[in-house]
C-alpha cells in the first residue's frame, strides 16, 4: 500500500516505528516528518498528510501526536480528510468497516509499539461496508457548507 505519514515530537518515536515495520512489509512510505524530539507544532503535520492524502494517491494516512487528539483534530481541518483517533484493533477496525477512514492518528505517548502495529494491520485488513455509504454523504455536505 502507499501510505502518508507524520508526526509532531510527541509522536516521532512511534512514527519511526511504525514506519520501519511498513517499509520492512514492502509498504510504500513517504515520511512528512518530522524529523526530530524537537518541539514542532502538530497542525502543521496533520495538514500536510491530509492534504496529501485528499490530493494525492495513497491509500491513507497516519498521524501522530503525543494522545493523537490534536493532529486529528488538524488533519479533519482539511475538506475530504476523515481522519479517526483510534486506540485499539476494534476502533481500527471499525474507523475502516463503518467510517471508511482516510487517516488514523495514534499517541505516541498513549499507544505502544505493540498496540500501533497491531492497529495499523487490522486497519489495512479491514474493508468499508458499503451500507454506510450515505453517512459519509452527510458528512460530506457538511463539508459542503462550510
Ligand atoms: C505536544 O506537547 C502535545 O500537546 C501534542 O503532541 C499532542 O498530544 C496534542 O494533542
Amino acid at each position: 500500500m502507499k501510505i502518508a505519514i507524520g508526526s509532531d515530537h510527541g509522536g516521532y518515536e512511534l512514527k519511526e516505528k511504525i514506519k520501519s515495520f511498513l517499509i520492512l512489509e514492502n509498504h510504500d512510505v513517504t515520511d512528512f516528518g518530522t524529523n526530530s524530539l524537537a518541539s514542532v507544532d502538530y497542525p502543521d503535520y496533520g495538514k500536510k498528510v491530509g492534504e496529501a492524502v485528499v490530493n494525492g494517491t495513497y491509500d491513507f494516512g497516519i498521524v501522530l501526536c503525543g494522545t493523537g487528539i490534536g493532529i486529528s483534530i488538524a488533519a479533519n481541518k482539511v475538506k475530504g480528510v476523515r481522519a479517526a483517533l483510534v486506540y485499539d484493533d476494534n476502533t481500527a477496525y471499525l474507523a475502516k468497516a463503518h467510517n471508511n477512514a482516510n487517516v488514523i492518528a495514534l499517541g505516541g505517548r498513549t499507544t505502544s509499539e505493540e498496540t500501533a502495529i497491531s492497529i495499523v494491520n487490522t486497519f489495512m485488513n479491514t474493508t468499508f461496508e458499503p451500507r454506510h455509504q450515505p453517512r459519509l454523504d452527510k458528512i460530506k455536505n457538511i463539508e459542503g457548507k462550510e
